[in-house]
């Protein structure tokens, strides 16, 4: 069995497109598997699909990524079946399908033996990444490959970053659904149609995500909580969030939050909030009472270095 962690964006999420910065951090609670078995004939199998079987040669993204992997291999296909499960929600903001193919990946290269470094991985995995979003930064990937908070700018040697002392993350989901590759699709049309407001704005993202590196690094929790809140206003701007994700972010500032935003793509998926000891229960708890569906907490860089 090979698996792979889902991960949160702490900052920077869309601005990250454009050359900026944005910080990611594994979320080892939720993860994706594969298990390659001996088979009568090739097979995979989606777990979480009413065990779906997929034909080799299909569009469904599962499929492209064995085809992927198969072809940059240059091995021969074998009478197995790969059985694929992920605790992961899909279209959530937490890097399902990065994971997922992560873990396919990672399967296989056990199967056949073949020792494949970080960077080959993190390649293989970007090129399926670009077909779930179309032009995705990169960072998904790199987060859950190299499974490590990273400090991330597009086609720069990759950065991991260590945070002075763990944080305390709520994750929290909308129940919404929705594709990154939209919002994506709509930033960009925005700063194609208004670079007057949206270039500034993505800027002022760049500027708090390179405070926030610091603020990680110098265990400043109030300075992070305040740059979360302050990353989700601007997200706003960028027309992102939702009216379910701001009034998440409000209910959990009100329950004592040091900080909220939304996290990933937007529109829906998931918010996070900082918490420390004392709040992170009653943050839960009116996070569930304002009709969040499924919430959680991390810790972040506590078991990663
Ligand atoms: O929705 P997610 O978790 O896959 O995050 C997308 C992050 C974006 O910055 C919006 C897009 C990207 O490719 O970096």
């Amino acid at each position: 069995m090979s698996q792979a962690s889902a991960k949160i964006i702490l900052f920077g999420e869309h601005a990250v497109v454009y050359g900026e910065p944005a910080i990611a951090v594994p979320v080892s609670s939720l993860q994706a598997y594969a298990e390659i078995r001996e088979s009568p004939s090739f097979q995979i199998i989606a777990r979480d699909l009413n065990d779906k079987s997929i034909a080799f040669d299909g569009d469904d993204p599962l499929a492209q990524v064995v085809r992927l992997t198969f072809d940059s291999l240059n091995v021969p296909i074998p009478d197995i079946s790969i059985a694929v499960r992920s605790d992961i929600p899909i279209g959530s903001g937490l890097g399902s399908g990065a994971a997922i193919a992560t873990a396919i990946i990672r399967a296989l290269l056990k199967y056949f033996d073949i020792q494949l470094s970080r960077a080959l991985i993190n390649e293989l995995v970007f090129e399926v990444e670009k077909i779930h979003h179309g032009t995705p930064s990169g960072i998904d990937n790199t987060v859950i490959v190299y499974e490590q908070s990273v400090y991330f700018v597009r086609e720069k040697p990759i950065e991991m970053i260590k945070n002075r002392s763990p944080l305390q993350v709520i994750v929290a989901d909308t129940g919404k659904v929705a594709l990154t590759r939209d919002s994506v699709g709509d930033v960009r049309r925005l700063y194609e149609d208004e670079p007057d407001i949206t270039k500034p704005l993505i800027q002022q993202i760049g500027n708090l995500v390179r405070d926030a590196k610091d603020a990680m690094q110098s265990g400043d929790l109030q300075k992070i909580g305040d740059l979360m809140l302050e990353n989700h206003c601007l997200l706003q701007e960028l027309t992102v969030s939702s009216p379910e994700l701001d009034m998440l972010v409000d209910t959990a500032m009100l329950a004592g939050a040091m900080g909220a935003k939304l996290s990933g793509g937007g529109r829906g998926g998931n918010m996070i909030a900082l918490v420390d000891e004392n709040t992170s229960e009653q943050v839960q708890d009116a996070l569930k009472q304002a009709g969040a569906m499924r919430v959680f907490e991390t810790i972040v860089g506590e078991s990663t270095f």
